[in-house]
């Protein structure tokens, strides 16, 4: 075969027919979960104004500084495709006046982002998020909520070890002191640490305790944990949500070094963790942001969220062998033995597949034996061939593929048979 002219771009992926089943499965599984926790759906665009994430996500965060698709549009304007949903959930609640709605306002959203990074198993440029955002309340048995969604998620799809890498990262009454002790720890260790963490501690000092680096990785553990540093508020806050999450039996480990890419954040930031995916090992991040509604020009709106990349989550699914997907099958196919026969074919498929009966007619003039090859790969529970005997007769019979029988039927009786018969199923 010639080379082809055109793939995919990098770091994109084509979700097939075959890999269908865990998508559907999934969102599925989010619709239910979703009602139950009286979550509204919010459809957002796909691209925003480019200040919306510089000042929302921050100007020093790796999605801002690098991984942006931004582009000028004709009009002159800077537009950016949006690289997460929380900056966009925020500027809809302020532009639509959200705030007079009974609080908490509680939205959720499914569709593509779109980040520049380096592709990797599990790590596109074009990724699909679930996102759940709660916003205009400050009760940590709000962040326990939307932990909650998160974790049911996970636990009806069956994952394995789930449990929660949970930290506070304290608030800006707090935060500005613990960064100065966390500078001056490094300032001794400068010579330790790389070039990228020292960057770093000018322009996202926090950042310096997310870096993999094997070089960094002593110094990031004997550093002053952020723990020991938060107000009064901030520590209340913590041990009510931990108070939820035991009394719910959900597991989570406390990680000091977990403080998320994204500069909204204040108090709770939480990930789930699985195997299966590669490096990239989270399925889900979030936390509180009481901070960003004013940090695009709004009032201050607090608000708590996460978001889950589902080719992450099917990727965990697959890594799980014993996972059973059922396929959904078509109940049915047609075989014609003669063109006479093609159109009385045609029409009974169509009244079939009016009742929602899944059901294929052969297309174009094989042999018998050829249209009974696909009907077996197919996986159908019956075929039905009609040729010129079975017009004359007005009669045919039903082929049960498995048990090796067969029934008659009048044309007239074959409807009602399918419809019986999908409805056992
Ligand atoms: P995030 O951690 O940047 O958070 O992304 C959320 C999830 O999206 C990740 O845990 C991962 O499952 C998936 N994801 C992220 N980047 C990629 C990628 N390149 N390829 C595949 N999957 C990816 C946020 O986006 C926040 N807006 C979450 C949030 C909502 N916080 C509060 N509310």
């Amino acid at each position: 075969m010639s080379k082809l002219q055109f793939t995919a771009p990098k770091g994109v992926k084509d979700v097939l027919p075959e890999e269908q089943p865990f998508w559907h499965l999934i969102e599925e599984k989010i619709l239910n979960i979703v009602k139950a926790y009286g979550y509204k759906r919010l459809i957002l665009p796909i691209f925003e104004d480019t200040g919306l994430y510089a000042r929302g996500v921050g100007q020093g965060t790796d999605i801002v500084e690098k991984e942006m698709y931004t582009f000028e549009d004709k009009g002159g304007n800077s537009i950016t495709l949006r690289p997460e949903f929380t900056a966009g959930v925020m500027r809809a609640y302020l532009q639509h006046g959200m705030a007079s709605l009974p609080k908490p306002v509680k939205v959720w959203s499914f569709g593509p982002v779109f980040r520049y990074e380096r592709p990797q198993a599990g790590r596109f440029r074009q990724h699909t998020q679930f996102n759940v955002e709660a916003l205009g309340e400050q009760d940590p048995a709000l962040d326990f909520e939307v932990m909650s969604i998160a974790y049911q998620l996970y636990d009806e799809l069956g994952f394995k070890n789930l449990s929660f890498q949970i930290n506070s990262i304290g608030c800006p009454e707090c935060r500005p002191a613990y960064l100065e002790k966390l500078k001056e720890y490094y300032n001794e260790h400068t010579d330790e640490i790389c070039d990228d963490c020292k960057k770093r501690l000018k322009t996202n000092p926090l950042r310096v305790l997310d870096c993999k680096k094997a070089q960094c990785q002593n110094v990031i553990e004997n550093a002053p944990p952020i723990s020991k540093h938060l107000c009064g508020e901030c520590k209340e806050h913590f041990s009510t949500l931990k108070f939820y999450l035991d009394g719910a039996g959900y597991k989570y480990q406390i990680n000091h070094r977990l403080v998320r890419g994204l500069d909204y954040y204040t108090k709770t930031v939480f990930e789930v963790w699985a195997q299966g995916i590669g490096a990239q090992n989270a399925v889900c991040g979030g936390g509180r942001y009481d901070g960003l509604s004013q940090a695009i020009g709004g009032p201050p709106v607090p608000g708590v969220g996460f978001a889950s990349g589902i080719e992450r989550i099917v990727l965990t699914l697959q890594a799980q062998q014993d996972i059973e997907i059922k396929e959904q099958k078509p109940l049915v196919y047609f075989a014609v033995q003669s063109e006479a026969a093609k159109p009385f074919v045609v029409q009974i498929v169509s009244k079939l597949r009016r009742n929602h009966v899944p059901c294929i007619v052969a297309f174009g003039s094989r042999s018998l034996k050829a249209q009974m090859r696909e009907a077996n790969k197919r996986g159908v529970k019956f075929t039905v061939v009609t040729g010129e005997e079975e017009l004359n007769k007005q009669k045919v019979h039903v082929k049960y593929m498995e048990e090796q029988k067969e029934v008659e039927l009048s044309f007239e009786e074959i409807v009602d048979f399918f419809v019986n018969k999908n409805n056992d199923d």
